[in-house]
């Protein structure tokens, strides 16, 4: 009960992360958060909300994998959340070279950024829906 519990709010926090992670660089850059200037530094906050989303998902993988909710929920959802889990990391190492001010392809490296959260958004929106117990109850 404890583990559904922990998974079920862990599940929910990192969804709110999400949103506001993806939505802070396009409020920044329209100027609804004040000056754009100096853009990087203020991108901060960015890297942190994903970094505290990436503790969420230790905690949310532990209780759900180690208890029996691994074995009752949908198989295809799990492989979801797993490619969407390496994507995360791909997209931290992405996100750590744009914080770089000095580099050179930043076009190329932006749009891999931009395709990899749209790749993450479709595949931790599978997830949901084949996995929340939440969903489940509610269809
Ligand atoms: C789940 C992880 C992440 C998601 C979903 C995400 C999402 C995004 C999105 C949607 C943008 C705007 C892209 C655009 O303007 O087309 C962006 C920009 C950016 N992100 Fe991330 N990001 C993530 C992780 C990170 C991390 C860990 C860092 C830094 C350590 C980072 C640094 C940046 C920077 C510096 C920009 C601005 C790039 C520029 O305009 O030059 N991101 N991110």
């Amino acid at each position: 009960m404890i583990d559904y519990a922990i998974t079920s709010v862990t599940g929910w926090v990192m969804m709110v992360l999400l949103i506001a992670i993806i939505a802070y660089p396009f409020l920044l850059r329209a100027g609804f958060l004040g000056p754009i200037q100096p853009f990087l530094p203020r991108m901060r906050l960015h890297a942190w909300l994903v970094y505290s989303l990436g503790i969420a998902l230790l905690i949310h993988i532990w209780f759900s994998m180690s208890s029996e909710l691994a074995l009752i929920v949908n198989t295809l959802g799990l492989y979801l959340a797993t490619i969407a889990m390496f994507l995360v990391g791909a997209q931290i190492l992405l996100g750590r070279t744009l914080s770089w001010p000095k580099l050179a392809q930043r076009r190329i490296v932006q749009r891999s950024h931009f395709w990899v959260m749209v790749g993450l958004v479709i595949l931790i929106l599978g997830h949901i829906v084949l996995d929340s117990a939440m969903l489940q109850v509610v269809r």
